[in-house]
């Protein structure tokens, strides 16, 4: 075969084999066998061997995975990945349509209804149509770049198929291993001796952090895409989005259906429960979502799960064990939780040790005794609860239990607290329990983020009676480190520095670290930027706290006592003292921010040329305006860079004023 015709046969045979993927993951029609698939894949090969002048990275070929990492690099995500409020019956879902219709003011909604595939949430970046980055979730914000193990995945196509692609396209959807695929993987893995994974999810999780690409690319994964960032389609719809990409060759889960109002969300919902089983794939409930873009737009989100969206979970697998103990175990404000201590048990795919039991009066409403036999019941990712005893008429049960009168930690007082079933210690920052994890969970990551400083190294340095508040840990001195249990010179030192950089955290990392009772990530974000400093917040009057976005009377009655309390004063006096003020960020999300364009609501479109887009929604979102996906008759002017696409029409089409990027940057220069 001479060169030309071998570089001919090389792109049909790649044109072919990218066919019969799409045939196989997007419309589920496939046209030929496994065999046939390996043999022109071999065919393939061997040619791009033969003619390395030929080679492509993103020929069928190339996804036999690339060299191992040593580890994934972090992954800023342009949108935060969201989670999905849960319902777990059809009342829930009723009061969360009728909150739905009241906030849209509108009686007809259409809803998406997607099952809720049980798997690992993915954003996979194009550009130009080419894969450039495949990320994990992480904490929503930041996720791991596991590009490399996704490209070995056939579902998920390396190149779009258009002719003329989307420049940027952010897909996010779900990386999941099918029942069948999971049966063989743990066969393969018996016969080699190696333990098999508990279930597909755990398979699917394991398999797609893998090192070493190439072993990633021997697991049997699957991609379904539910979604894409809004500001990336053209589409007025989730549906039409849908739709829209799996014209462009992206696999879609086929069980997804638009329906109209709630009792046929609620009929999709049995028809699925009743489809489960046969399914090749494991779900764990069902997604509704409102179909059109800007009634999403309009109902926004909350923390971080979307008005728009809601899980309908299907009812939670339960088991029966032994009751072995019921221990208490004291929270950061002393607040005491009973915990079941159980016999192992499994049940909805995990072992399960522990369980909560809430509080005292559950235990008592629930009548469960140390020794019974009781039903644990564990709902998707939710902690294991205790539903109830199995009594057994014929033997003798213990004493009911009761909650100690005196800390299991300190041996304080324990008050009952008015109007409520909880059980507080009274011992505040004497309690060696309360102050380790009060310092556990300012040191952790989504706070002050000091590495190596673990909770067995936080109870020595509370025992040694050489922390006894967070501010402490500022005056730890290397020599005085390398003394305590496992821990050497070099150890002592980095900890020492890791405690060092910490104090330039951000203002809301340090807010979120003081644990104020409430005072979550999302919600010290938004004190943060309002205040934009711990002196303006501690000042600050309910109403000016209520008027925060996430704050209602409750969290700002929380933090009015935190300040109004004179410990907590004190340690924020010692990390002044230390240096720990809380940085104020000047950029993103998270900075203070001027009201200037409060109210205002700008979309952008098009490729800008002096910033990137994220950069212009964050500088705008600085300045108070709020920057959305789709243009409504409430947008306050549509910035259009390069090739701005149908949101510039539609704009003209509402009388909506189209800006350039130039008219941005001068607002942008007045007004920072
Ligand atoms: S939508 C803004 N749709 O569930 C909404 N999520 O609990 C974001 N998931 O992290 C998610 N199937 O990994 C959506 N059809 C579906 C889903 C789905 C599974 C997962 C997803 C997400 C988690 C949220």
């Amino acid at each position: 075969m001479s060169s030309p015709t071998a570089a001919e046969r090389i792109i049909e045979l790649r044109r072919q084999l990218e066919d019969h993927n799409h045939r196989y993951y997007v419309l589920n029609e496939p046209l030929i066998s496994d065999v046939h698939y390996d043999r022109l894949l071999r065919e393939l090969d061997a040619l791009e061997q033969a003619h390395p002048e030929w080679s492509d990275p993103d020929s069928p070929t190339q996804r036999v995975g690339a060299k191992p990492a040593d580890g994934f690099s972090e992954v800023v995500h342009s949108a935060p990945m969201l989670s999905l409020a849960n319902a777990f019956s059809a009342e829930e879902v009723e009061a969360w349509h009728e909150r739905v219709v009241g906030l849209l003011d509108v009686e007809h909604i259409d809803y998406v209804v997607e099952p809720k595939l049980d798997g690992v949430s993915i954003a996979l970046r194009y550009e130009h149509g080419r894969l450039v980055r495949g990320a994990t979730r992480g904490d929503g914000a930041i996720g791991e770049d596991v590009t490399s193990n996704v490209r070995t995945i056939a579902a998920v196509p390396l190149r779009l198929r258009a002719e003329s692609p989307p420049e940027v396209l952010e897909v996010r959807g779900e990386i999941f291993m099918t029942r069948s695929g999971f049966k063989q993987l743990n066969d393969r893995l018996a016969a080699q001796g190696q333990r098999g994974f508990v279930n597909p999810r755990n398979a699917a999780s394991g398999s797609l952090r893998q090192l070493d690409p190439t072993v990633t690319a021997t697991r049997p994964l699957s991609f379904y895409a539910f979604g894409a960032l809004v500001e990336h389609s053209d589409q007025a719809t989730h549906s039409a989005t849908l739709a829209w990409l799996q014209n462009l060759g992206i696999p879609v889960c086929p069980e997804a259906r638009t329906v109209s109002g709630v009792s046929a969300l609620l009929a999709r919902y049995e028809a699925l429960t009743m489809l489960r089983d046969g399914l090749d794939y494991d779900i764990d409930g069902v997604v509704y979502k409102v179909d059109r873009f800007e009634q999403q737009q309009e109902l926004g989100a909350v923390s971080r799960a979307p008005r728009w969206a809601l899980a309908h979970k299907f009812p939670a697998q339960e088991a029966i064990t032994r009751l072995e103990a019921i221990d208490v175990q004291v929270g950061r404000t002393g607040a005491l939780t009973p915990v079941a201590r159980l016999e192992p048990v499994f049940v909805g795919g995990v072992t399960v040790t522990n369980a909560t039991l809430h509080n005292a009066d559950e235990i008592r409403r629930k009548d469960v005794r140390p020794g019974d036999r009781v039903v644990v019941r564990r709902a998707g990712d939710v902690i294991p609860e205790v539903v109830r005893a199995v009594i057994d008429e014929a033997s003798a049960r213990p004493e009911p239990w009761q909650m100690p009168q005196h800390c299991p930690d300190c041996g304080s007082a324990v008050e009952l607290i008015e109007g409520q079933a909880a059980a507080r210690c009274t011992g505040g920052l004497v309690c060696p329990a309360q102050r380790r994890r009060a310092v556990e969970h300012f040191v952790s990551r989504g706070a002050m983020d000091i590495e190596g400083l673990g909770s067995k190294l936080v109870e020595q340095l509370i025992d040694a009676g050489l922390v006894r508040s967070p501010a402490d840990l500022y005056h730890l001195e290397p020599a005085t480190l390398a003394r305590l249990d496992r821990m050497g010179e070099k150890s002592a030192a980095n900890l020492v520095q890791a405690i060092d950089r910490s104090r330039q955290v951000s203002l809301a990392r340090l807010l979120f670290a003081l644990g104020i009772r409430e005072v979550g990530e999302v919600t010290a974000k938004q004190l943060a930027r309002r205040f934009g400093s711990l002196s303006a917040l501690a000042e600050a009057s309910h109403e000016a706290l209520e008027a925060v976005e996430d704050v209602g009377p409750v969290v700002a009655a929380h933090i009015v006592a935190f300040f109004a309390e004179a410990h907590n004063q004190a340690v924020i006096d010692q990390l002044a003292d230390a240096g720990v003020v809380g940085v104020p960020e000047d950029h993103g999300s998270t900075g203070p921010t001027s009201e200037a364009l409060a109210g205002q609501a700008f979309v952008l479109t098009g490729t800008l040329t002096t910033m990137t887009r994220p950069q212009a929604k964050a500088q705008l979102e600085a300045l108070g305006a709020k920057v959305t996906g789709s243009v409504s008759a409430k947008t306050t002017a549509v910035i259009a860079g390069a090739d701005p696409g149908s949101k510039q029409a539609k704009a003209e089409g509402l009388g909506i004023p189209v800006w350039d990027e130039a008219k941005l940057q001068a607002l942008l220069d007045d007004l920072s």
